[in-house]
């Protein structure tokens, strides 16, 4: 099936089962029409629809997110969403699970052929078998491609204000990090390629965020094919983490970094997963590489199986192939009910003259909030979320260069806690 045919049909799939008329394209699928209060207890699918404005009890979870937050704050920091995961991946979970059957489990032609076929009618990447392999989540799978492609004392290249754990774990490696900041004009990220075709001659890896997070970028296909080429006249290996790319936003359309150009098949690593998409960050190490350059993939999943980190748990290959196969139309629903949350972040900041500005994203559930107008320092200002207004975000800091002044909101979550969390924002003026 091509890829239009696909998107087509999933949105048909998803009008359908909400009675809806179908938009006939993943841009202008289905709406929400649930918009208004729910209360914890009501099924997850309400008349039939997908019903994201459900406020799902966490407590008693040992949920991380809510494990930190004070009494009476909203939590609106990590990465996961208040939301139950598609039902089609619960149920192929309790399925499996009600069979007690759970010894050393292979893995099976299944999981290859629903991340092809995801690849190929999700991003129009047509990905060979070989490619493909399971991997113990994007962090663990990424730090093995440092231990892989770098020696203690190389130095890997990030583009902050980047995710936090890149830097984190490079320097727990031992590998140096060098910085190549994002240019910002106020309104937009560019790569500073400049800076970039500077330093590739001191370093072995430059890692991607392709989505980007935290600003929430969706890189063009000829930002990725003049990042390949540098890389390969250099002989730099790009990672690219791609675990936000299921969740571009209305309008946007992801780019596999490996896909872009013949530069980046022969230099690159794609790392994704269904975890951010699905909402299954808690649920088991879930994710998959594809590695076109055989250079690479071999001594990459030697690396894996020297470390045992080759053997994919029952959860992973279950959920996996259920949201890969199934998940697709509760996803476009999905998308477009964060497109709703987002929209309201933006039209509330720019109505209120509070000092903070939001950055439109192009994928995820992730806002970037640029708070410099407010002219805080950066502990008064997270003093100012989480003391005044009773939030509990993300530190824009933690993401390093180009971090303060900022923070990170996740609107993951109904609908109404992203308007409360809004108002509580108030207090300043
Ligand atoms: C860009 C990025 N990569 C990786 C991760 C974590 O992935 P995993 O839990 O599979 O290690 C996150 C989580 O927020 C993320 O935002």
């Amino acid at each position: 099936m091509k890829r239009r045919d696909f998107i087509k049909s999933v949105s048909a799939a998803a009008c359908a089962v909400t009675l809806l008329p179908s938009a006939g394209s993943l841009m202008t699928g289905c709406k929400n029409p649930i918009d208004e209060e729910k209360t914890s207890g009501i099924p997850p699918v309400a008349n039939g629809q997908w019903d994201f404005d459900e406020v799902v009890d966490r407590a008693g979870t040992w949920s991380i997110k809510y494990g930190r937050a004070a009494e009476g704050q909203i939590p609106m920091w990590i990465a996961d969403m208040d939301f139950r995961t598609a039902p089609a991946v619960s149920s192929a979970l309790k399925e499996r699970l009600n069979r007690d059957v759970l010894g050393y489990t292979s893995t099976p032609e299944e999981f290859y052929q629903s991340i092809i076929r995801w690849e190929q009618e999700m991003h129009g990447w047509h990905v060979d078998k070989e490619w493909v392999a399971y991997c113990p989540g994007v962090i663990t799978s990424i730090n093995q491609a440092y231990l892989t492609f770098s020696e203690p004392g190389d130095s890997i290249i990030v583009m902050p204000p980047v995710y936090n754990l890149f830097r984190m774990y490079a320097e727990r490696l031992g590998r140096k990090v060098i910085d190549n900041p994002l240019l910002f004009d106020g309104e937009r990220y560019r790569i500073d390629f400049d800076g970039l075709e500077r330093m590739l001659n001191e370093a072995k890896i430059l890692v991607l965020c392709n989505p980007h997070n935290p600003v929430g970028i969706v890189w063009e296909p000829d930002a990725l094919k003049r990042i390949a080429a540098l890389c390969r006249s250099k002989g730099i290996i790009v990672i690219s983490d791609e675990i936000h790319c299921d969740l571009t936003l209305p309008g946007r359309r992801h780019t596999p970094f490996c896909s872009v150009s013949e530069d980046a098949a022969a230099v690159g690593l794609v790392f994704a997963s269904p975890t951010k998409s699905f909402n299954l960050a808690g649920l088991s190490m879930t994710s998959y590489c594809v590695i076109p350059n055989e250079k690479l993939r071999e001594p990459y999943l030697k690396q894996l199986r020297n470390a045992k980190l080759d053997e994919a748990p029952i959860p992973s290959l279950v959920a996996t192939i259920a949201a890969y196969t199934e998940g697709a139309p509760w996803l476009l629903s999905l998308r477009e009910y964060l497109q709703g949350n987002i929209q309201k972040v933006i039209d509330f900041f720019s109505q209120n003259d509070l000092g903070i500005k939001a950055i439109p994203p192009q994928a995820s559930f992730l806002v970037w909030l640029d708070c410099r107008a407010m002219g805080l320092p950066q502990d008064e200002l997270m003093r100012f979320f989480s003391d005044k207004a009773r939030l509990l975000l993300s530190n824009g800091a933690m993401y390093g260069q180009g971090g303060e002044g900022f923070v990170r909101m996740n609107i993951g979550c109904p609908r109404k806690i992203v308007k409360e969390a809004l108002e509580r924002t108030r207090p300043l003026v």
